[in-house]
């Protein structure tokens, strides 16, 4: 992370006035939020999700210790990693893709998260998961990817601490393979072990063999893990297939070892596994074509890829592709992003915020790599976009979130004077485990808790909820649980986001006096 970072640092100063001064406006003339208090309590929604046995400087203080035997049944330590949402399943995937996103976070704005006091609680966020990842990676070719199920989970309303779920552990190995949740935690292990080179060496290189070796396995082993377990279809299937995934591991694999086995592999596959085919709108916990993209751009910058500039330019394409879709600069409405009235990305109608929180990412990323390259410029094809642009764009969004939209609703939860208030959360919505130890049983929470309209006794800070539909509107009811349930991986991009906003801001502010 050091020298990466130092690098960045010295390339950005050049342009440094300039571009500042350029971004004044975008800073003064609309509504700026306390992008530290964000950030903040971003961190803190990764504490409310955590499974296992919970730390002495735990900070979310409503919730304790939980699934303490997940595994057991299968003679394996499963306990520990995240809750995905609302519910008390681990599912494998999108945990894994929370933390690859946490991790680019940090390599992309750590600085800026230092800056901000908030480096350590971002690294323990990406340790409670890699901790876990590291227990469920048991041998070479075999990854445990989810504990419990959302039949059986969804079935009852309580608290974690309370859980009588199932808790039964799915696997996947040589015999089930599956390459899209091995890959994927591949891509988190590697990108967490660029961020623990330095704080941590032995424990950056531990997360770097079980990377290579679950690299390995995915490619080997080829197969959709939902062809093997079963429970998740309905919940998180792997719906564009594992080639985004083994891709998006080798790509984290090259950033973290520099071994050209990686790149080499992230070129020659490029074709067939759809790297420079796909033209898509969407980034998301399945879909991470638009991110490899990006990355793959990060790297013609570079002198030393120069050998592979023709591949990585038909990446660069495709990214721009992306980026100008989110602008709204590609010819032909089904080309773009849709966007509500009030401006919001608007992809589906269930957990909409995921793709405005990564799509904010992606366009904050690109906007960075614009400034430094010397092109200065993104031709799109409905006109020139300015790394300025992009900025305002990303900012935009965030704004939207943090309350400036026709609701006046922050749409992370304990943000604002205005936020969802009956977040769809089993832990959230029912008196702290701490507070009444009395056993809650499965149904009872739906009885007593669930159908209140009473706001939850517990403030789940720095959640992302689903957010409005396509009118702007949103039902902050329990039940709604397209709008009020939100997700890991919808906060883990805002983490890079709200640092990158605070520092921008700061520097301007110091700048114009
Ligand atoms: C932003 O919020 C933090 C609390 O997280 C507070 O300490 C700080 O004073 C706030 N900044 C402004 C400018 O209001
Ligand atoms: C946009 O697409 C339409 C229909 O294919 C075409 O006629 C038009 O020239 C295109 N505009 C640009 C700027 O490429
Ligand atoms: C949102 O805030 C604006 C400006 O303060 C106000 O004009 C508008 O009526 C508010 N809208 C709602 C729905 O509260």
């Amino acid at each position: 992370m050091g020298k990466m970072m130092m690098k960045k640092h010295t390339l950005s100063i050049s342009h440094h006035c300039c571009f500042l001064l350029s971004l004044f406006s975008i800073f003064t003339s609309s509504k700026s939020h306390n992008y530290s208090d964000a950030l903040s309590k971003s961190l803190l929604y990764f504490e409310a999700q955590r499974s296992g046995r919970l730390p002495h400087n735990q900070r979310v203080t409503w919730r304790d210790h939980s699934g303490l035997t997940d595994g057991l049944e299968q003679g394996v330590d499963l306990v520990g990693g995240y809750y995905d949402a609302g519910d008390h399943v681990k599912f494998g995937l999108p945990m894994a893709f929370t933390v690859t996103m946490l991790s680019w976070s940090i390599i992309e704005y750590g600085e800026y998260i230092a800056g901000a006091g908030e480096l350590e609680h971002a690294i323990e966020a990406i340790k409670w998961g890699t901790d876990y990842f590291i227990k469920a990676h048991t041998s070479p070719n075999v990854l445990w990817a989810e504990v419990g199920d959302g039949y059986t989970d969804h079935y009852c309303w309580q608290r974690p601490e309370d859980m009588t779920t199932s808790r039964q552990a799915y696997k996947v190995d040589e015999n089930n393979p599956g390459s899209d949740v091995a890959g994927e935690t591949a891509a988190a292990m590697a990108a967490a072990s660029v961020v623990f080179r330095k704080t941590n060496p032995r424990y950056s290189y531990l997360l770097l063999q079980h990377a290579q070796q679950l690299f390995g396995f995915a490619d080997k082993y080829r197969g959709k893990y939902d062809e093997n377990i079963e429970v998740v279809k309905n919940y998180y299937t792997s719906v564009s297939g594992y080639n985004d995934e083994l891709l998006w591991a080798a790509l984290w694999l090259y950033k973290a070892t520099d071994n050209h086995r990686y790149l080499r592999y992230v070129i020659d596959n490029a074709h067939r596994f759809g790297g420079i085919g796909w033209s898509i709108t969407e980034f998301s916990w399945d879909v991470k074509f638009a991110g490899i993209q990006v990355l793959a751009s990060q790297l013609l910058s570079e002198e030393k890829h120069q050998t592979h500039k023709s591949i990585l330019e038909r990446y660069q394409s495709k990214a721009e592709y992306y980026i100008c879709s989110c602008l709204g600069k590609n010819n032909g409405t089904k080309n773009n992003v849709g966007l509500t009235p009030g401006g919001l990305i608007y992809i589906r109608q269930w957990n909409n915020m995921q793709y405005v929180s990564s799509g904010s990412f992606l366009t904050m990323v690109y906007s960075d790599l614009l400034q430094k390259s010397n092109r200065k410029k993104l031709k799109c094809q409905m006109g020139d976009v300015t790394p300025q642009e992009l900025l305002q764009f990303s900012k935009y969004q965030v704004d939207y979130i943090l309350g400036s939209n026709p609701l006046n609703m922050s749409y992370l939860v304990g943000f604002g004077p205005k936020f969802p208030t009956r977040v769809h959360h089993r832990g959230a919505s029912i008196v702290s485990y701490r507070e009444n130890k009395g056993f809650i049983g499965c149904t009872e929470g739906y009885d007593n808790w669930y159908g209140s309209s009473d706001p939850n006794p517990n403030v789940v800070f720095g959640a992302l909820v689903g957010g409005p539909n396509h009118k702007d509107e949103f039902f902050d009811k329990r039940g709604n649980y397209m709008q009020t349930e939100a997700c890991t991986y919808n906060t883990a991009p805002l983490v890079g986001i709200f640092a990158r906003l605070h520092y921008l801001e700061n520097a301007i502010l110091h700048a114009s006096y």
